[in-house]
């Protein structure tokens, strides 16, 4: 009989800002045992270093070679979230903070910062058995994913969800202040020449402005268990 190995699928979420993309894939990943991987915490990650060093976000040289020298590991903490460790140390917190959230399209926008990161996405993805979240996973990360879904908001909603998550962490921003990031946030990822904020072909749109996180975990595990996979959609 012949050995065959299944492989587990891959699952690819893009879309903007406060979609609910991060919270949902985490879900999804526990739920149907695969490994959540959060790539924008990457860019985040090397954005936190460029600016602690005082590396400007406009010199794509330094960035790239910054991106190239950084070690970034994402580890599992007892408690099941994921850690990204950059360099050896824990950053998780830090890279939420508004200074990062200022400056990351900039350093994401850097095609040496992608190249470097993608490397080693694809690399975490290459076995299956992912839910990828960012901004190009289904088109250029996980070409080939199992399944691709695109989740989209209002822009006011999206602005209200992520001031609502910054808040019961205690910190201390305006609505005001969190839609004027994500709507630059969202037209900097859409429009930057390489791999900019986009639906892959197959991706499959779901609008979440009326959705609460479990219904959106459940269509989304409704759809993956009725197994179409987008291919043959
Ligand atoms: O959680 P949130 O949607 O605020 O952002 P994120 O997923 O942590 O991503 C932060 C930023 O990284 C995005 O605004 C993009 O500029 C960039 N990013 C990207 O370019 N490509 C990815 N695959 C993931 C994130």
């Amino acid at each position: 009989m012949a050995n065959r190995r299944v492989k587990k699928i891959s699952i690819a979420m893009d879309g903007p800002a406060g979609s609910g993309k991060s919270t949902v894939a985490r879900r999804i990943a526990a739920e149907l045992g695969l490994l959540y991987i959060d790539t924008g915490a990457m860019y985040r990650g090397i954005t936190l270093k460029a600016l602690r060093q005082g590396i400007s976000l406009y010199d794509e040289t330094a960035l790239g070679r910054l991106a190239r020298e950084t070690s970034l590991e994402f580890k599992e903490m007892p408690d099941g979230s994921q850690h990204l460790f950059m360099d050896g140390e824990d950053v998780s917190e830090e890279i939420r903070s508004m200074p990062v959230n200022d400056g990351v399209s900039l350093v994401a926008a850097v095609k040496e910062v992608r190249t470097a990161l993608l490397e080693i996405q694809q690399k975490l993805g290459a076995r299956g058995g992912v839910v990828m979240d960012g901004r190009d996973i289904g088109t250029v990360v996980l070409p080939r994913a199992e399944w691709k879904f695109f989740l989209t908001a209002s822009s006011l909603e999206r602005a209200r969800r992520r001031w609502r998550e910054l808040k019961a962490k205690g910190l201390n921003v305006s609505l005001a202040e969190i839609e004027a990031n994500i709507s630059r946030r969202d037209e900097i990822d859409s429009n930057r020449k390489v791999n900019p904020l986009r639906p892959a072909a197959d991706a499959i749109h779901l609008d979440t402005t009326e959705m609460g996180i479990e219904e959106v975990v459940d269509w989304i595990k409704k759809k993956v268990g009725e197994g179409k996979t987008n291919a043959s959609l």
